[in-house]
């Protein structure tokens, strides 16, 4: 969507993942602060989402939106003033239906003027735009009207477009939204986290600037994976240039978890002003070949070892298979070890690469 946002994944944190309906304004005020403190607001992670479960069960007499009287007594607008009082920006939710997807507050469909407008006066910079409950009414009927309220309203607001990729969004929503979701809600799980992954990189072609493929937030963090796991979430998820949006709760987080997501050079990677969406580009089994062009005529690499089980394997990436030209020396960063190779390489790279890991480089061309 050309409304000047987005030109690269949008970062942040959510509060979906780990505290689902259980939110408040403290834990929002808190995340905010805990952003601040750790450093992590500082390499990126601006955004601070509300998401489903902040709103009354019924609009007031006039038809608006009532934040929750328990859980959000101060009200929206004071929250998005604090937000934006430490430099971050406040996100919300809603969804493209008649009620959202925990059926606890009430959806935007046929209120999309209204409610874009309330949230354009509360000081909302991102909409999360859901799908349920939408009276089999399809997708590209419902959210074009939000698309349009929000335009009106004449405040730039980060538009997420959440369809869960029912209806192929890459198709329809570049001109929609600043992303759109294109799997199935993620769990904390490795079988989860990487098949949306895979379902993703399918519409690699379509992640540009201003608009980006959504494979849902992460899970670093939040105890279901192991620790290469989530270390293989964060490299897919960089190189597939998804929004980088912490699902885990910040105000505690162990060290590995904010080594991972604080992880500077992988954060680069997503934030390449080239914006291309990394492909698989070699399959061997359960070995596999991610990478992307990066500006500065370099590439980005990820070598994935997807098997439960055995000793560390080989994986080869070829020239051929990444673009770069035949017989080019190129120097190889590691960006999880934080070191550059010794070696130069010509024609291919090898890496021996554990069980459920991967290995992520930059690779750069040399004239040596
Ligand atoms: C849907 C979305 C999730 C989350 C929940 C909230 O399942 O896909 O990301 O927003 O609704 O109820």
């Amino acid at each position: 969507l050309s409304n000047g946002l987005g030109m690269t994944p949008p970062m942040g944190w959510n509060s979906w993942n780990h505290f689902g309906c259980k939110i408040n304004e403290k834990v929002i005020r808190e995340t905010a602060d805990a952003l601040v403190r750790t450093g992590l607001a500082k390499l990126g992670y601006h955004y601070v989402n509300i998401d489903d479960c902040w709103a009354e069960m019924h609009r007031d007499s006039k038809g608006f939106l009532v934040p929750g009287k328990s859980n959000f007594p101060s009200g929206i607008k004071a929250l998005a003033d604090y937000v934006h009082s430490k430099d971050l920006k406040l996100g919300i939710y809603s969804d493209a239906g008649t009620m959202t997807c925990s059926n606890k507050m009430p959806g935007s469909l046929g209120h999309e003027e209204k409610d874009a407008q309330t949230f354009a006066d509360w000081g909302i910079d991102y909409l999360k735009y859901d799908n349920c409950n939408n009276n089999d009414l399809k997708p590209t009927v419902r959210y074009p009207p939000m698309t349009r309220a929000l335009k009106m309203t004449g405040r730039p607001i980060f538009f997420s477009i959440c369809e869960w990729g029912d209806m192929h969004p890459a198709l329809w929503a570049p001109k929609l939204g600043n992303s759109w979701r294109t799997t199935d809600d993620i769990s904390d799980k490795w079988e989860s986290m990487i098949s949306r992954a895979d379902q993703n990189e399918v519409y690699a072609d379509y992640a540009r600037p201003g608009g980006w493929n959504d494979p849902d937030m992460l899970e670093v963090g939040n105890g279901g994976m192991t620790h290469s796991e989530y270390i293989v979430h964060f490299s897919l998820w960089a190189i597939s240039k998804a929004p980088l949006l912490i699902g885990c709760d910040v105000r505690n987080m162990t060290k590995e978890t904010m080594e991972i997501l604080s992880n500077k050079e992988v954060i680069a990677v997503n934030q390449d002003p080239l914006g291309m969406q990394a492909k698989k580009v070699r399959m061997i089994g359960s070995r596999e070949i991610w990478s992307a062009p990066l500006s500065g005529d370099r590439t980005a690499l990820v070598l994935l070892n997807r098997q439960s089980w055995g000793k560390p394997v080989p994986i080869v990436a070829h020239w051929d298979d990444l673009g770069i030209p035949p017989k080019m020396f190129v120097e190889a960063r590691d960006l999880w070890k934080h070191e550059t190779l010794k070696t130069k390489f010509v024609d291919k790279i090898e890496a021996e690469v554990e069980r459920r890991s991967c290995k992520m480089f930059i690779l750069t061309p040399t004239f040596s």
